[in-house]
């Protein structure tokens, strides 16, 4: 089996469990606790424990939250290859409510000094994989040479572009084989990149063939909009089914006792990739089943990257 590449950021997750979000002005108790997090280390965690070999590319401080980096990426088998920073280790202060919905702010820290240098350093490491896996929670021309040296390559390029905030072009989307953006994403892609006015509240709504035509002009490439308690929706080029038998359809969501949806997307996303590695030739189809199962799955347990369940393409069936 080919490995996994996962390109991003680490963060020090602190948690606080509310009733509801807090207000300006406010001030409310909620349960604290910390831990692990960052797209990119939620995405790499996730991918593991969907049984690929990993190796993920990252900037640390050289703090306790550098420290428990390493310690947990070594406990979870995931091999790091760290630029050293002088910043302290990217933090996120994170509101979940009882509903299980978040507001998170994040202090990129160390993750903003992951250089376009330390991707051309590790070139072979990237070149060697089956599959790239990026976010964009650290700088974008980093993301943008990690996705040109893989494209070079001939390997498989997935492009999660989060937060939606996060500065991107045209150009960054095209490196993208597979491009993942969640309603909110998707809408802001829509209209900086090719002046598409959508509310991200109307995407899941959108009938089949519109949420199409809105995925090719975005992309060449295969699209793929996950929509939260909706499930997802898959757009490919005409030309690249991927194995698929139809152009474009939805996954509906599993039902799930809902605890906590942090990091909902990034075990999308590293579910994905890790069937994509583990089985290259079979249909996109399987790979986005079992990336839906694995996300719903996630969001039954608390915290991001310590929520990530064990669970296989195999024993999903
Ligand atoms: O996607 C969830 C993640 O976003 C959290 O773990 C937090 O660190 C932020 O990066
Ligand atoms: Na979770």
């Amino acid at each position: 089996m080919k490995s996994v590449v996962v390109a991003g950021s680490f963060n020090v997750d602190h948690v606080w469990r509310c009733d509801a979000l807090p207000a300006p002005g406010a001030t409310i108790a909620g349960r604290y606790s910390t831990g692990p997090g960052g797209k990119g280390f939620n995405q790499a965690v996730a991918a593991r424990r969907a049984g690929a070999d990993i190796t993920f590319v990252c900037a640390l401080g050289d703090d306790a939250g550098g420290a428990l980096a390493r310690q947990l990426a070594a406990a979870d088998g995931i091999v790091l290859a760290a630029e050293a920073s002088t910043e302290p280790t990217g933090t996120a202060g994170i509101y979940v409510d009882s509903r299980g919905r978040n507001s998170i702010v994040i202090g990129p820290g160390a993750n903003a000094s992951l250089s376009t240098e330390f991707m051309a350093a590790n070139a072979a490491l990237i070149g060697d994989a089956g599959v790239l896996l990026a976010q964009l929670e650290s700088p974008v021309e980093s993301i943008e040479a990690a996705l040109g040296i893989a494209r070079e390559a001939g390997v498989l390029t997935v492009l999660n572009p989060a937060p939606a905030n996060a500065p991107s072009s045209i150009s960054l989307l095209k490196l993208a084989d597979v491009l993942t953006p969640n309603e909110t994403e998707f809408a802001a892609l829509l209209g900086r990149h090719v002046g598409e006015r959508v509310e991200a509240d109307d995407v899941a709504a959108l009938d089949g063939a519109s949420l199409h035509a809105l995925c090719r002009k975005l992309s060449g490439n295969t699209v793929v909009v996950t929509l939260g308690a909706v499930g997802v929706f898959v757009s490919h080029d005409e030309e690249r089914l991927r194995g698929d038998s139809q152009p474009y359809y939805r996954v509906a969501a599993e039902s799930v006792q809902v605890v906590d949806t942090t990091g909902a997307g990034d075990a999308f996303n590293g579910a994905l990739v890790a069937s994509l590695a583990q089985a290259p030739d079979a249909a996109f189809i399987k790979h986005v089943r079992f990336a839906n199962q694995y996300a719903a799955r996630s969001t039954e347990n608390e915290g991001a990257a310590v929520a990530m369940p064990r669970m296989t393409p195999a024993d999903a069936g």
